[in-house]
């Protein structure tokens, strides 16, 4: 009988709590700092941002967070999500390794993002807000909130980043079918979007310009927050459902992994498949946890290690974490949601107590994997997703070379049928890869605000 390809994990099964890494960390990130004052943040200071609720859970550090009964429920509609293994992926690099991947692609939306947006518009809606604002680079993030403001009644403006803006217009279309509003970014709806319109005409536009226009629209007006699809403890911790499920369905065929993979933009489903697996090297076990990014926007790879704003307009926090400066603006790359100039702090301060690993992947080569897993496996990856698949051949060619088995856990993140400009222009071979000369992040990084030393 041919082998499965999908371990099911019954919806009984679904984790109940979120797990907090912050609880068994050996060293907690510092503290993020007020903008103006630079003293460690307080919890009204971000109330005029983000709901108490969620505030409460950005600075928790206990281990397990219940997950509310109504965001259950609408989890419910995806997950738990299949843990598949990549047998033909796997026949085709002919490399001793098997190969699972937890397929976070069959949300609603079609990405992991899913997973953060029904519990932020929840907490929003018990807490009273009508409106969000927020931003998306490869539109999965802007999908997945305008589906989960649409199941709790909110209201939402989307400020997506122009160059993802024109390469999938029908992102746009998801987003105004489940109710929300779209705009390219920067826009002329904000002052931060004007400015830079005026400043850089043109400009492919980047998540740092569109999380300073989401921002300003959330403190200008009435009954609005700002929710953030990445980067915040928050963030990370209602990922986490990934990893924990990924733990169940692996044990149940009675498999660890050696490695496990994730592509890494702000952070958030990179620590949704791993953390839970931090937690196992923190107690002792034997696993290696690879972030894989863009060689073009190499955060944690090439970015030092400072406090910097979260935004181009310096409107945000400032946070502890690499990153290639807040000016920084990544090339136009077919993988939105990967062109982030920071990462997040908990993500960072993992890299530095080398409790993770980093990996910078160039986009012809990311493209190259998502095309054998198409024509493998079947299903087009998102762009963003492709850089897992790249780390996890790189890897299995490691393990082919040392003549050791493998086994590798990646996150499939999402699916790419709103991306397939990417491939157009990578199969007509328009695509090239982009070197990023280190004088540029460097000019980037001296424009960072003096701030306390790490
Ligand atoms: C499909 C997909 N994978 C991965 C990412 C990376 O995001 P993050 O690292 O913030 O989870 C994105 C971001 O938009 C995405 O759309």
């Amino acid at each position: 009988m041919a082998e499965a390809r999908s371990i099911p994990l019954a919806a009984s099964e679904l984790p109940t709590s979120w797990y907090n890494l912050q609880a068994d960390m050996p060293h907690r990130p510092p503290p993020p700092l007020h903008p103006g004052t630079q003293q460690p943040l307080q919890a009204d200071d971000l109330a005029r941002i983000f709901p108490m609720n969620l505030i409460e859970q950005e600075m928790s550090t206990e281990r397990w967070i219940g997950i509310p009964e109504p965001v259950l429920d609408k989890l419910l509609l995806c997950r738990p999500t299949p843990l598949r293994r990549a047998l033909d992926f796997e026949r085709a690099l002919d490399c001793p390794v098997k190969i699972f991947y937890k397929d976070e692609s069959v949300s609603p939306p079609g990405s992991h993002k899913f997973n953060t947006a029904v519990a932020q518009a929840y907490y929003n809606h018990a807490f009273g807000i009508k409106r969000l604002a927020t931003e998306t680079g490869a539109g999965q993030w802007g999908c997945s909130l305008a589906a989960a403001c649409n199941f709790f009644g909110l209201e939402l403006k989307v400020y997506m980043v122009r160059t993802s803006f024109e390469q999938k217009p029908f992102r746009k279309l998801m987003m105004q079918t489940w109710g929300a509003k779209c705009v390219s970014s920067p826009s002329q709806d904000t002052q931060a979007g004007r400015d830079i319109n005026a400043r850089l005409p043109g400009t492919p536009g980047s998540l740092g310009i569109a999380i300073s226009e989401a921002v300003e629209d959330a403190l200008t007006h009435e009954h609005t927050r700002y929710a953030l699809g990445s980067v915040l403890n928050h963030v990370l911790l209602h990922q986490t459902v990934i990893g924990l499920e990924a733990q169940k369905q692996l044990a149940s065929v009675g498999l660890y992994p050696d490695v496990v993979i994730g592509c890494a933009g702000g952070g958030s489903n990179f620590a949704g498949i791993s953390f839970p697996y931090v937690r196992d090297r923190i107690h002792g076990k034997t696993v290696r946890i690879l972030a894989a990014e863009p060689a073009a926007c190499p955060t944690l790879t090439r970015g030092p290690y400072r406090y910097d704003f979260g935004d181009l307009s310096g409107l945000t926090p400032l946070l502890a974490m690499h990153t290639l400066g807040h000016q920084f603006m990544p090339p136009s790359l077919h993988a939105g949601g990967l062109r982030y100039h920071g990462m997040a702090p908990l993500v960072s301060q993992l890299k530095r107590d080398n409790l993770i690993e980093a990996e910078a992947i160039p986009q012809l080569e990311c493209y190259a994997a998502g095309i054998l897993w198409a024509r493998t496996e079947g299903f087009i990856p998102a762009p963003e997703t492709t850089h897992a698949l790249a780390a996890a051949i790189r890897e299995a060619k490691r393990a082919k070379a040392e003549g050791r088995e493998r086994t590798i856990l990646l996150c499939y993140s999402g699916h790419g049928l709103f991306d397939l400009a990417g491939y157009d222009a990578y199969l007509s071979g328009q695509l090239t890869n982009h070197e990023l000369p280190q004088d540029e992040i460097a000019a980037a990084i001296a424009k960072c605000p003096p701030a306390p030393a790490l």
